[in-house]
C-alpha cells in the first residue's frame, strides 16, 4: 500500500478509550523488544512513528495508528520482560486480553517471534491462546537480517515445529532492517481487511 497518511490516534489503556472509527484493525503481539513497533514503521515507511527502543518495555499502552484513514495498526505492549513489575505485567496482560477478545473490528493479529531463537515458553503460550480463542493470527519471524542466510530455513522450521503450526502454515520471514517480508504481510492485510 502507498501510505500517504499515518498518524497516532490514541494511546489507550481501557476500552472506553478505543477509537470509535469503524475501520478494520490489525494488532501486533510478541515478546518485549522483539520488534513489534519496528514492524509497523517498516510497513508504513516511517522511521519512528511507532516509538521503538533498544530497551525492552518501550510500548506500555495500546497505541492505535490510523493509516490512510482506512485501517488501524494497534501496537501492544510486549510480554515476558522480567524487569517489569508483577503488577504491571498483570495490568498489561489484562489490557491485551481484553482488547484481543472483545474488539469487533480486529481482523488479524501479527504474532512476532525472534527468528534467531526457538520460541520462548511465553511465545508458545500466546500462540496456543490465540488458537484457543479462535483469533485470526499470523506468525512473523523477524530479525532475519541478524542470521546467516544458510541458517534461516532451519530456524524457521524450529519455530513451526515448536509452535505446532498446522500443515500448510509457515512463519512469514521478516526484517525491519531490509524490508524482507513486507509485501507478503501487506497481502495478508489486504485479504484480512478487505481493502
Ligand atoms: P517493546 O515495545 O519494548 O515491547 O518492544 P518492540 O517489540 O516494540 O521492539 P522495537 O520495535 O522497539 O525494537 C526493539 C529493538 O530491536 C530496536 O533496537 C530495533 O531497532 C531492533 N529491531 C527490531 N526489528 C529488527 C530487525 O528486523 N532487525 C534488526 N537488526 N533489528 C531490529
Ligand atoms: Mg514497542
Amino acid at each position: 500500500m502507498k501510505v500517504t497518511k499515518a498518524e497516532i490516534v490514541i494511546s489507550a489503556v481501557q476500552p472506553e478509550q478505543y477509537p470509535t472509527l469503524q475501520v478494520p484493525e490489525v494488532a501486533l503481539i510478541g515478546r518485549s523488544n522483539v520488534g513489534k513497533s519496528s514492524f509497523i514503521n517498516t510497513l508504513i515507511h516511517r522511521k519512528n512513528l511507532a516509538r521503538t527502543s533498544s530497551q525492552p518495555g518501550k510500548t506500555q499502552t495500546l497505541n492505535f495508528y490510523l493509516i490512510n484513514e482506512m485501517m488501524h495498526f494497534v501496537d501492544l505492549p510486549g510480554y515476558g520482560y522480567a524487569k517489569v513489575s508483577k503488577s504491571k505485567r498483570e495490568e498489561w496482560g489484562n489490557m491485551i486480553e481484553t482488547y484481543l477478545t472483545t474488539r469487533e473490528q480486529l481482523r488479524t493479529v501479527f504474532h512476532v517471534i525472534d527468528l534467531r531463537h526457538p520460541p520462548s515458553k511465553n511465545d508458545i503460550l500466546m500462540y496456543e491462546w490465540l488458537c484457543h480463542f479462535d483469533i485470526p493470527h499470523e506468525v512473523i519471524a523477524t530479525k532475519q537480517d541478524k542470521l546467516p542466510k544458510t541458517h534461516v530455513p532451519r530456524h524457521a522450521k524450529v519455530i513451526r515445529e515448536e509452535l505446532g503450526m498446522p500443515k500448510g502454515k509457515h512463519p512469514i520471514l521478516f526484517s525491519s532492517e531490509t524490508g524482507l517480508g513486507k509485501e507478503e504481510v501487506w497481502k495478508v492485510i489486504y485479504s484480512a481487511c478487505d481493502i
